[in-house]
């Protein structure tokens, strides 16, 4: 089996109904697919289940398959290894990375910490297992606030590694949190020009967006959430129209519960396209999760020393969604 590439680069039949070898492929196997918002519809209509990273994260602790595919990104996919070390887990392309999580070096990071040692780390899970092992407690978008409120209110904290969303939550909760200068390709690029001008053309249309967004494109919204609080919103929001500032995937979940609602992709700062996709998120593939079923690789697999402590900020998160 050839990994050199990151995947299985193996030929498939062109015959083959590879939907349906997916599906038996994971009734024989005991696999289950995990896919997230931000992956390509084909894949989100396969998976088992679609949900945002805290979601994910919850059902990788919980599943009782034997292999958990993931159709995300590389932090994700080591998160849910984090949680499941006994369970064989599957990234169907190692090339899925997250530019957010790269702006984070570890190295750098421990010297920060080092330098505000009175600080307690509170790391956004879009960090590499060795950020995680830097940090006290984790957190995604859904839990941010909350997981910050459980912690006393003098309590000096460090926040990494997404500045718009460690600013956005200082403004929430007027904490004044050290927030690591990190940042997300895909939100950093969104137009605010570009969004007005759709506002044009759309008077009626709701601009909604990820926290990770910049605060230009957060002041012109109407609502701010992460993925899943953005898909509640269009679904129970008396409008016909959305304007969406994140990842254009989640807009096929929007659809799929809103079919009478105009739902457009926000755009980015390149006019050459209308909406804005991760380019790690995007990597996978029907044929790729196919031959990563077919062949189990690419395998995530961790030092378990690093694993243990990794683990500790991970299920001190997933314990305040438990009490909420
Ligand atoms: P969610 O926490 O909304 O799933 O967002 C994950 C992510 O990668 C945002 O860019
Ligand atoms: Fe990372 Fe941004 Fe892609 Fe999310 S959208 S996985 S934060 S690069």
């Amino acid at each position: 089996m050839n990994l050199e590439k990151g995947y299985v680069d193996a030929p498939i039949n062109p015959d083959l109904d590879i939907v349906a070898e997916i599906r038996r492929m994971c009734a024989e196997k005991n696999a289950v697919i995990l896919a997230h918002y931000y992956q390509d519809s084909k894949i989100q209509d396969i998976a088992d289940f679609v949900g945002d990273s805290l979601d994910l994260s919850r059902k990788a602790a919980e599943t009782t398959a034997d292999v958990i595919v993931f159709a995300g990104v590389h932090f994700m996919a080591e998160t849910a290894k984090i949680l499941s070390p006994h369970k064989v887990v599957l990234l169907p392309d190692l090339n899925a990375g997250c530019s957010l999580a790269d702006s984070c070096p570890p190295a750098e990071f421990k010297i920060f910490r080092e330098k505000h040692s009175d600080h307690l780390v509170v790391s956004y899970v879009n960090t590499t297992a060795a950020i995680k092992e830097l940090s006290d407690i984790c957190c995604t978008s859904t839990n941010a606030v909350d997981v910050i409120e459980s912690l006393p209110k003098d309590q000096a904290i460090i926040f990494a590694p997404d500045r718009n969303l460690g600013k956005y939550i200082n403004s929430l909760t007027g904490r004044n949190m050290l927030v690591w200068d990190g940042a997300c390709h895909v939100h950093e690029e969104f137009s605010l020009e570009r969004i007005l001008d759709l506002k044009k053309d759309y008077p009626d249309a709701k601009i909604i967006c990820h926290p990770e967004c910049q605060k230009p494109i957060q002041i012109v919204s109407d609502f701010i959430g992460s993925t899943s609080a953005l898909l509640k919103f269009v679904t129970s929001d008396k409008g016909n129209s959305f304007i969406v500032a994140t990842e254009s995937g989640i807009l096929h979940q929007m659809r799929l519960a809103n079919p009478e609602k105009t739902l457009l992709p926000a755009p980015p700062n390149d006019s050459t396209c209308a909406c804005n996709d991760c380019k790690y998120m995007r990597l996978h593939s029907l044929e790729k999760l196919y031959n990563a079923l077919l062949y189990n690789a690419p395998e995530i697999n961790l030092d378990e020393n690093l694993r243990i402590v990794a683990e500790k900020p991970i299920r001190r998160m997933l314990e305040i969604g438990k009490s909420n």
